[in-house]
């Protein structure tokens, strides 16, 4: 199939007719080199810092065991470079596009995939519980601030699989398989940006043969407003309120860090 792309590093974006279009037929969108290289430049040492100083693990922790280990005192959006991708303009100017003008922020992850990291199998990421409940759209900003070389894990996805009405495990047996009908993205510059409907099935396949460099990477998903979404960090409010004071998002924006867009965070099970 082909993949539609867009190209637009300074200028706010404009996807047409075909963009959107394939946005809702296959459930993805691919962003070669959206983002401004002062800014991949910056966020790309703080996911040194984020991994190297151990400030990962313990996020991983307090969400793990809350009760133990509280709100972590450094977050992702804590990172001033962090922050700026969360809000960057184009970004959100492209997640209005395809989720309506009311949309909330709803969690991010950083981390730096080492070459022998294992692949992760066939999953989706749409938070709402009732899987039936697929009236409003969620998406995942994936970015490979390096880029992705043959010889380093690629990322597959299913095209059109974001419209069936399934568990987010229900591909797990396939591990990480090569699937009909797939798109396998092994090659993009540096600054590129993957935007998921976050129901697409998708998956992470190492190249355990190729010890090459890390793969640097950072995830950020929105929501559309109307329907409460469950949160996935038990500091999600904290989480809201550091990036409100923080004054991350411009005031074009002002229901992105609203706390009305979230249910109560329960574990999962
Ligand atoms: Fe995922």
């Amino acid at each position: 199939m082909t993949v539609q792309t867009l190209h637009t590093p300074t200028r706010l974006p404009e996807l047409d007719d075909t963009q959107r279009a394939q946005f809702d037929r296959s459930g993805f969108l691919v962003l070669p080199g959206f983002l401004p290289n002062d800014l991949v430049t910056r966020v790309k040492q703080e996911v040194d810092t984020w991994v190297d100083t151990g400030l990962r693990a313990r996020s991983i922790a307090a969400v793990l065991d809350y009760a133990t280990h509280g709100v972590p005192d450094v977050l992702e959006l804590d990172l001033p470079g962090h922050g700026e991708l969360l809000a960057h303009e184009p970004l959100l100017d492209v997640v209005r596009q395809l989720l309506g003008p009311g949309f909330g922020f709803h969690h991010m992850h950083s981390d730096r995939h080492a070459p022998d990291l294992p692949g992760k199998g066939w999953h989706h990421d749409y938070e709402q519980r009732f899987p039936s409940h697929r009236t409003h759209t969620m998406v995942h900003a994936l970015h490979y601030l390096d880029g992705i070389d043959p010889d380093m894990a690629g990322l597959a996805v299913l095209p059109g699989s974001h419209r069936e009405v399934a568990q987010k495990t229900a591909r797990a047996h396939l591990g990480t398989d090569v699937l009909p009908g797939e798109v396998y993205l092994e090659e993009l510059p540096a600054g590129s940006t993957v935007l998921l409907h976050s129901a697409l099935f998708h998956a992470r396949r190492a190249k355990p043969q190729f010890p090459g460099r890390p793969r640097y990477f950072v995830d950020a998903s929105y929501c559309e407003a109307g329907v409460l979404w469950p949160p996935v960090k038990p500091y999600w409010r904290e989480m809201l309120q550091r990036a409100r004071r923080l004054g991350i998002a411009g005031p074009q924006w002002p229901d992105l860090f609203a706390e009305h867009h979230f249910s109560e965070y329960t574990r999962p099970e």
